[in-house]
């Protein structure tokens, strides 16, 4: 049975212990799908996904962010951003690169939860490694990374979502 959208956000947690099962092609090609059909400003699609298999690439990714946790991922997504592609507003030159790369993460991300596999967005890396190690252009920025793989854990998250309240973050005028 299809989820609905409702359903889809509020079962979305992070995931950070994986089972060792890998993921089917097909499966992770309808992920990057989500992502290749997100909106971007001026349609410019400034992203590039590098699917991490192999161990050699694994090992790469793994050492930009040297967590226990994160070392067990089967798959990672290297989610790139160009800079040479992206829009710039002419009134203030502000690059639109981080908003377009978010909205297309994002998507992944909740076509990960529907597919009932688990991810975590995950910024807190070394992006020089992976420039480095991948032999990426200058304008070429590592983003997000994106660990993939079926949850270790499939029961309910006890916890309730810290999140402040509507009335905090709305302002009506
Ligand atoms: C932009 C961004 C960067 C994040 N970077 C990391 C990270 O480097 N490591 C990590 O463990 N979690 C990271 N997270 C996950 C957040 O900690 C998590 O989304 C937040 O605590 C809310 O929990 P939930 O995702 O389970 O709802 C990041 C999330 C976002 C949106």
């Amino acid at each position: 049975m299809t989820k609905s959208l409702d359903e889809i956000i509020s079962e979305r947690k992070s995931i950070r212990k994986f089972k060792q099962s890998l993921i089917d092609k097909q499966i992770v090609e309808s992920i990057i799908e989500s992502a290749r059909l997100a909106p971007s400003a001026v349609n410019f699609q400034p992203w590039k996904f590098y699917i991490c298999q192999s161990e050699e690439a694994k090992q790469v990714v793994r050492e930009s962010y040297p967590r226990e946790w994160f070392n067990a991922a089967p798959l990672y997504i290297i989610v790139c951003g160009n800079h040479e592609q992206s829009w710039k507003r002419p009134c203030d030159g502000k690059d639109h690169l981080d908003i377009d790369i978010a909205i297309a993460v994002e998507h992944m991300v909740l076509k990960i939860t529907e597919l009932e596999l688990g991810t975590c967005w995950v910024c807190n890396f070394n992006p020089q490694i992976i420039k480095d190690r991948l032999k990426l252009s200058e304008n070429m920025e590592p983003v997000v990374l994106l660990p993939v793989g079926y949850p270790e854990n499939s029961e309910p998250d006890p916890r309730n979502k810290k999140r402040k309240s509507l009335e905090e973050i709305t302002t009506w005028i």
